[in-house]
């Protein structure tokens, strides 16, 4: 078993801790927030995700799961240092590797012979040699190793995606390291691809384009389907039965947000920008992607009668999808802050988001109960597929609001029938 730091404690690096812990590694988790820090040593997991809280308790318990501030003490007598931080998108679209330069800098004076600095975090083709640069440049050993590793975790089912995951991409020139880094992974059943460099970068990339891809076609199919009187959930079911299209992928929807899908498509377009190739396909998808956060704005404005400004509207979600707290790229908030811009007023509830949610949009109301967000609202909009919405009392939900009673489902989430039944103008998406 090995000594790994892992570098960052956020939705990536505390999961990939927690479970590198899980996997029987000693693992010593570095932030620069304290109080993170402090909480998490405590075992308070500051971000929802299933099974986390559990790994962590456990790992602490066992002495295998520690947490630091800042990288230079876990980096120190790590035989593998993950590196997790943030890469955002910056100005031009492109990732901004800005925090991962300065943990390599920082690191690598004290960094012992024969470590491997794996690359979690997405970062864009050359970013592995890019670090062998810098670590070279800023003192580190000769032969210390690096490769990448992306992860395909996605929040909510983050702990299950990386204990039992579709695939385990290694890119690495060095066959020896790569061999240690997929050692890493013995006690996972999930094959080993180990591969040069940018091909596992472009492998993250190429992934979540192609999700990002699956989800604006069946959202252009679905707003098709409005206009042709289909409905996309038959579509998509009698499309998913093909294996080689898949039920996966193809729920019509408000469009993708979140901390991926959304940086990273810029990032590709900014990638292939700079290698002089038009990616017109991906272009398209980000639009689709953007006029869909629309079109429930266009819904919204019709239900209220055509002007919005002076509308009540009541908001159930505004997290970029279920079982998550991350607000990060929601199009739920773009649909919010879009309705405010247009003069609406608008109170909504989140199971999870927190109170905290309203500083994420100003103007903003947000509440602790679904009945007190459409109080007095002439619609209502569905925003987030959180299962708790199905089960509301509609009775109430249909009293407490005023005509038109117009409900936007941007999940599809309710039964358009019973809805009707209960009064309320029902428009979901692509039905
Ligand atoms: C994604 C990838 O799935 C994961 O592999 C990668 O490592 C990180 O990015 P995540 O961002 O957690 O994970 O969420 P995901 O479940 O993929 O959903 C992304 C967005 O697409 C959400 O806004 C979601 O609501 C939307 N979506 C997803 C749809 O609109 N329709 C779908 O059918 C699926």
């Amino acid at each position: 078993m090995s000594e790994i730091a892992v570098v960052g404690a956020g939705y990536v690096g505390l999961t990939t801790a927690a479970c590198l812990a899980r996997l029987g590694h000693t693992v010593t988790c570095a932030d620069l927030d304290e109080e993170r820090v402090r909480a998490l040593s405590k075992g308070e997991v500051p971000i929802l995700e299933e099974g986390l809280p559990a790994l962590v308790a456990e790992g602490l318990a066992a002495k295998r799961l520690h947490f630091v501030v800042g990288a230079l003490a876990a980096a120190r007598g790590a035989e593998f240092v993950f590196l997790c931080v943030q890469t955002p998108q910056s100005d031009t679209g492109a990732a901004d590797l800005s925090a991962v330069e300065a943990v390599v800098r920082e690191i690598a004076p004290v960094l012992r012979a024969g470590t491997v600095v794996v690359n979690k975090s997405t970062m864009p083709v050359g970013s592995t040699q890019f670090v062998a640069r810098e670590l070279s440049r800023s003192g580190a050993p000769a032969d210390v190793g690096v490769a990448s590793n992306p992860e395909f975790l996605r929040e909510g089912t983050a702990v299950r995606d990386f204990l039992e995951p579709s695939r385990v991409v290694i890119g690495c020139d060095d066959a020896a390291v790569a061999v240690r880094v997929s050692d890493l992974y013995r006690d996972v059943q999930a094959p080993v691809l180990v591969t040069d460099p940018a091909s596992a970068e472009m492998i993250k990339y190429a992934s979540n384009a192609f999700l990002a891809t699956k989800i604006s076609f069946i959202n252009a199919i679905a707003n098709l389907c409005e206009a042709v009187n289909a409905d996309v959930r038959e579509v998509a079911l009698g499309m998913g039965y093909d294996s080689r299209i898949g039920f996966e992928f193809l729920h019509p929807g408000p469009g993708y947000g979140g901390s991926c899908f959304p940086k990273d498509t810029a990032a590709l377009i900014h990638t292939a920008d700079v290698a002089g190739y038009d990616f017109s396909l991906l272009r398209g998808v980000v639009d689709v992607n953007r006029h869909q956060h629309e079109r429930m704005i266009e819904k919204l404005r019709a239900a209220a009668g055509g002007s919005l400004q002076g509308a009540g509207v009541g908001v159930w979600g505004l997290t970029f999808k279920a079982n998550t707290d991350d607000l990060r790229d929601s199009p739920a908030l773009v649909v919010c802050e879009r309705l405010l811009e247009e003069g609406a007023t608008v109170r909504a509830y989140d199971p999870a988001a927190g109170e905290s949610a309203g500083g994420w949009v100003a103007g903003l109301d947000v509440v602790e109960d679904p009945y007190e967000a459409v109080r007095g609202a002439g619609s209502l909009a569905l925003l987030t597929e959180w299962d708790e919405f199905r089960w509301l009392d509609f009775a109430r939900v249909a009293e407490a609001m005023v005509a038109p009673r117009a409900l936007v489902d941007a999940r599809n989430l309710l039964d358009p029938a019973a809805m009707r039944r209960r009064g309320f103008a029902y428009q979901g998406v692509g039905r």
